[in-house]
């Protein structure tokens, strides 16, 4: 039975009991931010299990595209792991329970094939429960299936999950007896190669949190309602009705798995035994190749591109492996992908049709990959062959690690290639020394970006003065002056200096400041510190180690001397500006949290005098008229009023008020947490309004992709909002007034010129096409009479080009009686410049006569065409009608 038959009959069963067949969702899981890919059946329903969203439906059913990578290094060494591969599955959402999931799942096993079923012998079925589920095991028994056949398993095998927080719940699994070729007998607990699962029923009763492991969780609680979530490993079932040996035999397969032997001149099985061509090398390459073509298909088929990370890295380095594996066997020919691709298309078409009509885009990414990355092959090879033969004829059995480094940093060499191919020579690589330098090298980045970030690489002097004074006390929570010491003085090289004078550039550390330092997305303050009779004026602010805060400065006037008592004080006017910005900044993220899901969280943010810029997580872009709704919303907020309060409080408790925390940021035992009344509340340490009524208005200004899954709203706010918009009203006031129309025509107006122009243009082409081609009947009337030949020569009217010109030529040749030999010249002159096209019908072409060569006779070889039509330039316009002359003279000479 073909696998697209099955997926009909498993659909067909459960739609004649009741369910709404429902299309797979695509491979990309841009719902949960938890995973990268589905990975089963029930992902896109989890927000029914959880009781978010209301079910359109009470029973379901689909076949999900699923995607697992944890066990790729399995691929093609078992017959059950693949990387793709589909879910059958029948779903109720609070409907029925375990009385009925047990079954309906029995019924199509059992049922014979000729009336619809899978036609599996019942003897050969087993079945395994969760431990203490009796009720499952009476259900079993009651359904036809006897007590030796049911065996009971623990957690591991019988508590199905995510694998992350989420709806999870025991289950029991069907098992087909292969036979004894398989493996011994006694059931699924004894051997699972000959004791095959095919299909899991998971009683979706609880939530989940805390996953450790498949074993290690923390139930929240029951679910809303009891729901069946069952899942059939589509190739696996394809697997035993096809009766082959593993998921790479059927017949979605097996067709690239071929045509990879037959390309790379292996035979697959070669060896005899199951065992033998389990562990051969040949065939678990050709099973891997097999496996991961298909991959590559349908995830390029659902919108993934190779790329260097996400799930774009899961789709380069399973194209890689592909890639290699063919390499491995033999293949030297250049790119494989072209001869694989499109057997893996035809295969998996009959389902997806969808993937035949992509395919132009699908292969060009996939090919385009390949050519990539065999370039990175070849070079690196050719790098690598030389190493290894000047370490084996100086004698070495490793090759060093610093080569293998330069091979991966500067060519792109994956490491494990060089391991592959040096071991091919029976080498080694000095791996140790290789993760020495890979780990220097992050150090290098590291410190860059320290460097970046303080002015410093070597961050020892302020490490010194936070050692002699401790941490700097940060007062601008609540003042915006202060009274402080001077406590240090840093040259921006770096080293501690006795005193700074006018024009000099410094580094200031005091002992109390109220400058906030740039952090959280927050732009520091600027102002100016006063000390005895100098003064500084800080454009910038930093915390350049934990604890300091170092103030880049520039002297005005005076003299600046450590010790010196200072008056810092930061310019208010910006400062409010910002703290506007931040505030509105956790109202966008609440309210885009809002309208878009939990899962829009904050991935970015710019906090700056009147403007903002927040990035966030969401998968796709957001449409217009949600961005007016959370702009609307927020204002709505500002109007309310709110209070802003800010406070200290433990982890735990801000956790517990639902505070939003920013993701794989690490925070201490004590946090701040700012709260905008009731609405918004955030962990933050930067510096806000007092009130939501002081952002006076927020208007957001654009919303645009900046990286996969990534999306970034501008907005501005404060009276910058309201510049921008009666800057705005100006603009369209002035439309308005040039269209005389009121302003909320203007669009209207704008379109309407618009449509007009366009038809206006159309006109004037047809116009000239007019002007162009009317007088071809003339011209072709008036042909002169030369040795037999009809020829026209004329000058195309003015402002004809291109290819005006060339239709020119061949209308007049059209109009010529076909019975008489013909050859028109028209000459053009545009841009300074003079052009001949010829036309030469079919009876002067009999004569000898060719349009290409005419055309080069004329312009002394420059030209091209061919016998029928042909055209050169390039002379002085004033050449034109010499050019006309020229052809003539040829035609009559012929
Ligand atoms: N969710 C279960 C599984 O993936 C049943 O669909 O096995």
């Amino acid at each position: 039975m073909r696998t697209a038959e099955i997926k009909r009959r498993f659909l067909a069963h459960f739609e004649a009991n009741g369910h709404a067949v429902v299309p797979s969702a695509p491979l990309p899981a841009i719902e949960d931010p938890n995973l990268l890919f589905i990975n089963a059946g029930m992902v896109q329903f989890v927000p029914f299990f959880l009781g978010q969203r209301t079910p359109p439906y009470e029973r379901a059913a689909s076949v999900q595209k699923c995607l697992r990578t944890p066990d790729i290094d399995e691929v093609g060494k078992t017959s059950r792991h693949g990387t793709f591969f589909q879910m059958n599955g029948n779903f109720s959402f609070g409907d029925y329970f375990k009385e009925r999931a047990i079954p309906l799942a029995w019924e199509l096993s059992t049922k014979p094939v000729e009336r619809g079923g899978f036609g599996m012998d019942p003897e050969r079925i087993w079945a395994t429960v969760y431990l203490d589920d009796d009720e499952a095991i009476e259900i079993w028994k009651k359904t036809g299936l006897p007590a030796e056949r049911i065996v009971r398993r623990g957690k591991k095998d019988n508590f199905w999950s995510m694998g992350i927080p989420g709806p999870a719940g025991p289950c029991s699994e069907l098992y087909f007896d292969r036979g004894p070729q398989y493996g011994p007998e006694g059931g699924p607990e004894v051997d699972e190669d000959r004791y095959l699962e095919f299909w899991n029923l998971v009683f979706m009763q609880y939530e989940i949190t805390n996953v450790v492991s498949k074993e290690v969780f923390d139930i929240v609680g029951e679910l809303p309602a009891k729901n069946i979530d069952t899942g059939m490993g589509l190739e696996r079932i394809a697997s035993i009705m096809q009766g082959v040996d593993n998921l790479y035999e059927i017949d979605e397969v097996r067709p690239i798995l071929a045509r990879a032997a037959e390309l790379t001149g292996k035979r697959y099985g070669a060896q005899s035994g199951r065992a033998a061509s389990q562990s051969h090398p040949d065939d678990v390459r050709l099973r891997v190749i097999a496996d991961h073509v298909r991959t590559a298909l349908m995830l390029i088929g659902d919108g993934v591109t190779p790329s260097n990370e996400g799930r774009g890295y899961v789709l380069r380095r399973i194209m890689r492996r592909a890639v290699r594996a063919m390499r491995l066997l033999g293949w030297q020919e250049g790119p494989s992908l072209p001869e694989l691709l499109p057997v893996a298309r035809d295969c998996m078409a009959p389902s997806y049709p969808e993937l035949a009509e992509d395919f132009d885009r699908i292969s060009q990414y996939a090919y385009g990959e390949e050519e990539a990355f065999l370039t990175t092959l070849r070079s690196g090879t050719t790098i690598l062959d030389t190493a290894i033969s000047q370490t084996r004829s100086a004698g070495g059995g490793s090759l060093s690690g610093a080569k293998a480094f330069q091979l991966h940093d500067t060519y792109g060499f994956p490491i494990d290639l060089t391991l592959e191919i040096a071991a091919e020579h029976g080498l080694d690589v000095d791996q140790a020394g290789f993760r020495r330098l890979m780990a220097e090298q992050r150090a290098r980045g590291k410190a860059d970006a320290q460097a970046r970030k303080t002015g410093h690489a070597d961050l020892s002097a302020y490490r010194g003065v936070l050692d002699d004074g401790g941490p700097t006390h940060f007062t601008g929570y609540s003042e915006v002056t202060r009274e402080s010491t001077v406590r240090a003085l840093l040259s921006r090289a770096g080293g501690e200096l006795r005193a700074a004078g006018e024009g000099d550039e410094v580094e200031l550390v005091l002992d109390h400041t109220p400058f906030y330092a740039e952090g959280g997305g927050q732009q520091p303050d600027q102002g100016t510190v006063t000390v005895g009779g100098g003064e500084l004026e800080v454009y910038d602010v930093q915390q350049v180690v934990p604890g300091l805060i170092v103030h880049r400065a520039r002297v005005l006037r005076g003299e600046v001397r450590p010790g010196e008592s200072a008056y810092a004080s930061i310019d208010v006017t910006r400062r409010r500006a910002i703290s506007r910005a931040h505030t509105a900044t956790h109202l966008v993220h609440q309210t885009m949290r809002e309208f878009l899901g939990e899962s829009a969280t904050q991935a970015g943010s710019l906090n700056a005098p009147g403007r903002l810029r927040f990035d966030f997580n969401t998968p796709g872009a957001v449409p217009f008229s949600v961005l007016n709704d959370v702009e609307q919303q927020v204002n709505e907020v500002l109007l309310s009023d709110l209070e802003v309060r800010a406070f200290v409080t433990s982890l735990d408790e801000a956790r517990r008020l639902g505070a939003m925390a920013l993701f794989g940021e690490k925070y201490g035992d004590e946090v701040r947490v700012v709260e905008v009344g009731d609405y918004a509340r955030e962990l933050c340490g930067g510096t806000h309004a007092a009130r939501s009524g002081q952002l006076g208005l927020v208007k957001i200004l654009s919303e645009a992709s900046i990286g996969s899954g990534v999306r970034r709203v501008e907005a501005l706010v404060g009276i910058d909002a309201f510049s921008y918009l009666a800057r705005e009203h100006v603009l369209v006031s002035r439309l308005a007034e040039l269209f005389r129309v009121p302003n909320e025509q203007v669009a209207e107006r704008v379109e309407q010129t618009v449509g007009q122009l366009r038809d206006a243009e159309k006109e004037l082409e047809k116009l000239r096409a007019q002007l162009v081609l009317g007088g071809a009947a003339a011209l072709a009337a008036q042909a002169k009479e030369l040795r037999g030949v009809a020829f026209v020569g004329t000058e195309a009217p003015e402002g004809a080009a291109g290819n005006d010109v060339r239709t020119l030529a061949q209308e007049i040749r059209g109009k010529v009686d076909p019975a008489r030999p013909a050859v028109v010249a028209v000459a053009a002159r545009a841009n300074g410049k003079a052009s001949l096209v010829v036309a030469v019908n079919p009876a002067a072409r009999q004569r000898g006569l060719a349009a290409a060569d005419l055309v080069k006779g004329a312009l002394s070889g420059r030209g091209g065409g061919n016998a029928d039509l042909a055209q050169g330039g390039g002379l002085p316009a004033n050449e034109a009608a010499n050019l006309l002359l020229a052809v003539e003279k040829a035609v009559a000479e012929s």
